[in-house]
């Protein structure tokens, strides 16, 4: 990767009546950055910043976001029109390859694609293994670390060639796995990947389609399914995203580096918050509840939050959630779903919430999970599936950034440091004078 850091100057640093000169880089958009690397060099001292609220881990050229406009851009293009406008794939090329595909560029990467949808046919034999009542997302992470086992030709990172082939191998077999995982926790048969279907009607079809029934893909549902991976393929360095750059620095294979990826994203505070907010929206039950449950998340002393409400970077609307809004209402009008408690519920949050001095003041919107729970319960996933379709999706962005990282040579081994406050060194006290 070729750097796009421009310099702007250096900050100074006073420590003691020192002064320590640090430069200063700008990027396209964005704050700009202090370079504080040489800091523990020149000064013995280290940043303290835990959540990394202040620190950028890395230059990226994939997503950016400005939080306080609410803005999103995949490779500079706005979330809004990628949605309304492209398909999942095409954003998939374009995350990974930095421009949108030409007409030829768009057939061979969608070729590419639907070619390595199939699993190797022992996996199945670690679907066997699961428990029935297994979480799909144990079933994801555990299989797509596995898939390291099966693809012994693409493990080495230094080969471009190899790269590219796990890079398809993962955007194509994540779809396979998250349905294989679906229908062994349901108890029904698995089914093989459609290759004449895109790859939302491909994964509808892997889901819902039984051997004694044939699917019938509504093309309405199938556009809301590719605008909601559309909508969760990349968002820079969140969570799991870092989680994946900090595996991937270690020089880990790829299917390990995702695994590491999909465990980060299982938590409520992340990829979990949807699930989280539809069984919030459903223990609010009517809107003239609403009121209590707003209480009860202002109230210091009750550890309740507004699940789908909030975010680290956005202190304004989420764009994701506007688009997922719409899509919403597309879904429930198509299937003919008029009466939907739960969205009366939301629509009814929404609006005290946003009203409300508490949430003004903090800067909480609500974020893509605040309406992504109702439309995928709409579309037939129970809520254990919900994080399995945003894993699907993201494994395009986690994929984007570790290719990136391993493309960009002033990435090191990622390793944090600490402000360590245990205790002194002290000699070891026998267990008869403890
Ligand atoms: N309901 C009520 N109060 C909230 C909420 C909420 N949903 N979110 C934040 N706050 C309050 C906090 O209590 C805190 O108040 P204080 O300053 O008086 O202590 C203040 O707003 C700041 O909150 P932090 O937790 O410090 O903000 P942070 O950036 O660390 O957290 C997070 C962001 C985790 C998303 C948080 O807003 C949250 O828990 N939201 C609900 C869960 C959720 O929807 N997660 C989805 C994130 S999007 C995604 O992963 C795709």
């Amino acid at each position: 990767m070729e750097t796009n850091i421009t310099n702007k100057g250096t900050a100074t640093l006073t420590v003691d009546g020192k002064s320590y000169e640090l430069p200063i880089y700008g990027g396209t958009i964005g704050p700009d950055t202090i370079d504080v690397r040489a800091l523990y060099k020149q000064t013995g001292m280290f940043t303290f910043d835990p959540g990394y609220t202040s620190t950028a881990s890395t230059e990226s050229q994939i997503t950016f976001i400005d939080g306080d406009k609410g803005q999103l851009l995949y490779r500079g293009y706005p979330i809004e029109q990628l949605a309304e406008k492209s398909t999942f794939l095409e954003t998939a090329y374009l995350l990974i390859n930095g421009e949108l595909p030409t007409h030829e560029q768009s057939i061979e990467f969608t070729n590419t694609i639907t070619n390595h949808t199939m699993l190797h046919e022992q996996i199945e034999r670690f679907f066997q293994g699961f428990r029935r009542d297994a979480h799909p997302m144990a079933m994801l992470c555990g299989t797509v670390g596995a898939l390291s086992a099966f693809y012994h030709d693409s493990l080495n990172i230094e080969d471009n060639s190899q790269r590219d082939i796990s890079i398809h191998r993962l955007i194509a077999k994540m779809p396979t796995i998250a349905a294989r995982a679906y229908k062994y926790s349901i108890g029904q048969p698995h089914v093989f990947p459609d290759n004449s279907l895109s790859y939302s009607e491909n994964f509808l079809n892997m889901c819902f389609s039984v051997p004694a029934e044939k699917y019938e893909i509504n093309p309405i549902i199938a556009d809301a399914m590719d605008k909601i991976f559309i909508l969760h393929a990349d968002h820079e360095q969140n969570a799991s995203t870092s989680t994946v750059r900090l595996a991937g620095s270690s020089g880990a294979n790829p299917y390990a580096c995702i695994a590491s990826g999909v465990a980060c994203l299982w938590g409520p505070s992340h990829g979990g918050a949807n699930e989280a907010c539809l069984n919030m929206l459903k223990e609010i039950g009517t809107v003239d509840r609403i009121p209590e449950f707003v209480a009860r998340a202002k109230d210091r002393n009750d550890p309740f939050r507004l699940m789908g409400f909030g975010h680290r970077v956005y202190k304004n609307y989420d764009p994701r959630a506007k688009v997922m809004q719409e899509t919403t209402h597309a879904v429930l009008g198509e299937l003919g779903i008029k009466d939907s408690p739960v969205l009366d519920i939301a629509m009814e949050l929404e609006k005290i919430a946003l009203n409300d001095p508490y949430f003004i003041d903090k800067k909480l919107y609500p974020n893509v999970d605040f309406y992504s729970g109702i439309v995928l319960s709409a579309l037939g996933f129970p809520t254990s599936m919900f994080t399995v379709l945003f894993a699907m999706s993201r494994t395009v962005g986690w994929i984007s950034q570790w290719n990136e990282m391993l493309e960009d040579s002033s990435q090191r081994i990622g390793r944090p440091r600490q402000l360590y406050t245990g205790a002194g060194l002290r000699d070891y006290t026998p267990m008869d004078k403890r």
